[in-house]
Order: C-alpha cells, then structure tokens, then sequence
C-alpha cells in the first residue's frame, strides 16, 4: 500500500458521534532512533507489544461545530496535549478529510503510571489513530479490517512513529527491511508467527521505575540529534543489518545470541545520545547499577535474565515463561528493586 492508497475519499456523511478503544504500549528491541521528514524512519526497527501497559480513550465527535480539541487525561484537562492533537488532526487531514468538520472531546487515561517513562505516546497515539479509523468507518469508508488497522497504523505513525507498532500484538516490525516481507516505511506489519519460535511467545518485560521524572531529553529532540551525530549513518546500518541475525535467532530460539542483540541495540541507543552534541546521559546510578547486577546474576546463575532500555533511565527487564522465571523473579524483587526510587515496577507480560 502506498501513500496514495491512504487518501481519504471526499464523499462523507458526518453526525454527532461517540466511540471508544484501547491501544497498548510496546517495546523494541531493535531500535528506531533518528528519522528523515515525514515520519520515515532511518531505519526498520522491531518490537514487543505490551499485554497490560494500555491508553484508554473515548473521542466524542460534535458534528458541525467549529473545529478545535478538548482533552482530558485521567479526568483531568490537559491543553497543552490537546494543542499537540490540534495540530496532529491537521497535518492528516489529507488521509481522513473530515476530520477538521467538528469538535472532539478526547477523554484518555493509561493503565500505568503517567511518570513510569513506559511509552504513553505510542499507546495513546494508537487508541486515537483507532478511535479515528471507528469514526471513518461510519462516516466514509468501506476498508476492510485488515486495510483500516493498517491505515490506523499509518496514522499513528504520523503522531509518534513508534505507536504505529501498536497496532498489532505480538512481535512488529516498522521501517522497510529486505527480511521481512511486506515491511513499509510507512505502517507496521505483524512478524509472522510461523517464523517465531515458541520460546519468544511467552515473555515477561518487568519495568524497573529507575527515575519517575520528565525525560531529560524528548524523543523529537533526540531523533533530532541524529541529523548531525557523525556516528549516525553507521548505526542506522547497523540496525537494518541487524534483521539478519534477529531473522535465524526468532525462528531457532537462539536465547544466547537474542540477549547479546537486545542488550546491544539497548547500549547502542543510549552510546547515540552520550555522542551527541548536546551531549545526553540518559542513565542514571540505579540504571547502572541495575545493569551491573543483571550481568552478574546471569554468570552466576546462568539464567535468561537480560535488559533493554528506552530513550530514559527506566530499565526494561525481559525474560521468557520457561520455567525459570520465579527463580528471576525472586531475585529481581530481592536485589534489582532497591534501585528503583520508590519500588516502583510494572510488571507486564507479552504472550501471543
Ligand atoms: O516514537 P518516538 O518518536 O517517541 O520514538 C521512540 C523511540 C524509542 O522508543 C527510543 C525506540 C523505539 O523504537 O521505540
């Protein structure tokens, strides 16, 4: 499907209308940092949808009224992400052309911790870009469902790239890989399941709240940074070569070498931004920490306990339903959580 395809068609029939839906959250573990205009990524990135971390949004439509956009998060109304979906309706009105024909009461609200760093943009640009497709399904188009959750992923993809991967559940892949047929820059596409092997099906990501504050550095600050890092253009190489071994490793449940790639796209992320200029640290004490213990109890206990790390000092702690994980429980509750600032943990799953 390209660009075109998504046009919206200009015979529409609007009305005073209320919808609702939910989008999770996810994370990747080949990452997309740095992006060319128009929401291309530099590179194809790979993800993990969450189960439990969620945006639930209802969107009431008022048909004929002046346009403009209310929002509410957690009962509370929030002008400045209202602004941010103003501008956000405008730029896609191309794609669905009614959009701009009424006003929106948005009320939204995450299963998790607003603070906890877990990506709310991606899970709540998801559940809009689904409330919209809902909208447009009444009023104009005739998709089918499989070409609306695409054109849905489209349109997240406009709000924050990475949420037009939590469109689907399991593994996801954004950004066009010659690995992974059917992949676009433009929408995701869901990892065939044929091609994973069943030990990355069941799988726990327990998200440490190293630091519950701001970012220090926002996601378009950072992909920003990318245009001008010298390093740039080797590391979105290394991401697309990436897909190689990522491809052998997901159909033969290679753990060893799955935890080397996951932890080094991690470390790779977080190196892009100390060589920055401006240069940012993202991590902090307990990040480190945190590492440094992991890395150690793997040695010694030889199990499948291993890291990733969004743009923020919160670490992901990933490792599979395979019959070890209340040994890896034990141990994050007893040694990793006293690095968190106050016990804070999410603790989600992702089984497909
Ligand atoms: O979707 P954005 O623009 O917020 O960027 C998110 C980038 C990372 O979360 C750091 C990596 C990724 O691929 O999700």
């Amino acid at each position: 499907m390209t660009t075109q395809e998504f046009l919206g068609k200009q015979n529409f029939t609007i009305h005073t209308q209320i919808v609702s839906d939910s989008c999770p959250s996810n994370i990747a573990l080949i990452k997309y940092w740095g992006k060319y205009e128009n929401q291309i990524p530099a590179n194809p990135s790979i993800s993990y949808t969450l189960n439990h971390c969620k945006t639930n949004t209802s969107m009431e439509f008022l048909a004929d009224e002046p346009f403009s956009v209310q929002t509410f998060l957690a009962g509370n109304e929030e002008v400045k992400f209202a602004e941010k979906i103003e501008k956000y309706f405008k730029n896609i009105e191309e794609y669905l052309p009614w959009i701009l024909k009424g006003k929106y009461i948005i009320r939204t609200e995450n299963t998790f911790p607003h603070s906890s760093g877990i990506a709310s943009s991606a899970s709540g640009f998801g559940a809009i870009a689904k409330c919209l497709m809902k909208l447009d399904g009444i009023f104009s188009n005739e998709l089918s469902e499989e070409e609306s959750l695409r054109k849905a992923s489209f349109l997240a993809r406009l709000g924050s790239g990475s949420a037009c991967r939590s469109l689907y559940n399991g593994l996801v892949v954004w950004g066009t890989s010659d690995e992974v047929e059917g992949s676009s820059d433009l929408f995701a596409v869901q990892y065939p399941d044929a091609e994973i092997h069943d030990i990355f099906k069941n799988f726990n990501d327990w998200v440490l709240l190293i630091h519950e504050g701001q970012k220090s550095v926002s996601s378009t600050v950072g992909h920003g940074l990318m245009n001008t890092n010298p390093y740039a253009e080797r590391r979105f190489q290394e991401a697309r070569e990436n897909f190689v071994p990522m491809k052998e490793i997901l159909k033969n449940g290679d753990m060893e070498r799955f935890i080397k790639l996951v932890e080094h796209e991690a470390l790779t992320l977080h190196a892009m931004m100390m060589m920055s200029d401006p240069a940012f640290i993202l991590m902090k004490t307990g990040t480190m920490e945190v590492i440094n213990k992991v890395w150690d109890f793997r040695r010694e206990a030889g199990l499948p306990l291993f890291f990733t790390l969004d743009a923020g000092a919160n670490v992901h702690l990933l490792f599979p339903n395979n019959g070890s994980e209340d040994q890896i429980k034990t141990f994050i509750e007893t040694e990793l959580l006293q690095h968190t600032q106050k016990n804070g943990v999410v603790k989600d799953v992702m089984t497909f």
